[in-house]
C-alpha cells in the first residue's frame, strides 16, 4: 500500500494494472530498477494456531541471482515459495516484489503479479493430450496475445529448452525430462523476471536432473532470477549458488554452501 505511485493523485482512476510487467533483464520501470526483486521480512505462515510453519523468515533476493532454497521433506519450502507467487498469503511480515508488498494482495490483483513470475513443478503438470505448443502457447493465450506472435515466442521459448521442431508433438508421448521442458518452456514464455521451482527435478533420475539444472542455469544467465528448491544433495554440492536453508521453518543462509550447512546438521544429530 506504500507503493501507491506518486503520479497516482486522483482517488477516482480504478486501479486495474497494479503491477508493471517486470521483464527478465528488461528495467522499464526505473522506480524498481534499484530495488531487489524480492524482500521477505519478518513472515509467519500458520496451518494450526500457535504452530507456525514459517517462522520470522526474513531474506532478500536481488536482481539476477541463482538461489537454491533446500531443508528437509516438511520444513516448509513448497510454502515458503507459495507466498511469494501467492498460492497462499502470509499471516504476518511483508513479502516485497519489486517494492511492492505482495503478502496479502487481494484475489483481483494476483493475476497481474503473477504475469511476473513463472513456476516450475516437480509432477511438471503439463497437459498430455495437448501438443507441446498448446501447453507452451497457453500461457500467451490468457494474456491475449496476438496468435502471430504467439508462434514466435513459442518457438523461440521451445528452442531455449531444447525442444526445436517438438511442437507438433503429443506432450505425453514425451520422456519425463522432456515434459519438463516443456513446463519450463511455458514458465519462461512469458519472459517473468522471477522462475521460482519447486524441486523440479524430484521425478528425474541423477543426469536428468544436472541436465535440468543446468537449463535453469542458463535460463538465469539470460537475465532471469531464479528461486530454485530441492532437497537433492547431488545437486547442491554440483554448485556453489547462493543457499539458504529452511529447518522447522526458519531460514538461515548456509554461509559456506552446502558443506557448511551438512557439517553443522551432523554435529547437531552427534
Ligand atoms: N495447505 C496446508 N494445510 C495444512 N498444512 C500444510 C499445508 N501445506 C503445508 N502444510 C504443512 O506445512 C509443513 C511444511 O510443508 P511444505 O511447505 O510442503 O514442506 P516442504 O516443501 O519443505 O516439504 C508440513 O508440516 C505440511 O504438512
Ligand atoms: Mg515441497
Amino acid at each position: 500500500m506504500a507503493q501507491r505511485g506518486r503520479n497516482d493523485t486522483s482517488g477516482a482512476r480504478p486501479s486495474t494494472r497494479p503491477f508493471a510487467f517486470f521483464r527478465a533483464g528488461a528495467r522499464p520501470d526505473p522506480s524498481v530498477a534499484d530495488k531487489p526483486i524480492l524482500v521477505m521480512d519478518d513472515v509467519y505462515k500458520y496451518f494450526q494456531p500457535d504452530v507456525p510453519t514459517l517462522r520470522a523468515v526474513n531474506v532478500r533476493i536481488d536482481r539476477g541471482e541463482f538461489v537454491f532454497i533446500t531443508g528437509p521433506s516438511g520444513s516448509g519450502k513448497s510454502t515458503l515459495l507459495q507466498l511469494i507467487y501467492r498460492k497462499l498469503s502470509a499471516d504476518e511480515g511483508s513479502i516485497l516484489f519489486c517494492g511492492r508488498d505482495i503478502a496479502r494482495l487481494t484475489r483481483d490483483s494476483i493475476p497481474y503479479l503473477r504475469r511476473n513470475m513463472g513456476v516450475v513443478f516437480q509432477d511438471f503438470k503439463v497437459i498430455g493430450h495437448w501438443s507441446v505448443f498448446e501447453n507452451v502457447a497457453v500461457a500467451l493465450e490468457i494474456l491475449e496475445m496476438p496468435q502471430r506472435l504467439v508462434r514466435a515466442r513459442v518457438s523461440e521459448a521451445l528452442e531455449r529448452v531444447g525442444l526445436s521442431g517438438r511442437g507438433e508433438d503429443r506432450t505425453a508421448n514425451l520422456s519425463g525430462g522432456e515434459q519438463q521442458r516443456v513446463a519450463i518452456a511455458r514458465a519462461i514464455v512469458a519472459e517473468p523476471a522471477l522462475l521460482i521451482a519447486d524441486e523440479p527435478t524430484g521425478n528425474l533420475d541423477a543426469t536428468l536432473a544436472l541436465d535440468i539444472l543446468t537449463l535453469f542455469e542458463e535460463i538465469n544467465q539470460a537475465g532471469t532470477t531464479v528461486l530454485f528448491a530441492t532437497h537433492d544433495h547431488a545437486l547442491l554440492s554440483a554448485r556453489a549458488h547462493r543457499l539458504l536453508v529452511l529447518e522447522e521453518g526458519r531460514l538461515t543462509e548456509a554461509q559456506k554452501g552446502l558443506a557448511g550447512w551438512a557439517t553443522r546438521v551432523s554435529r547437531a544429530h552427534a
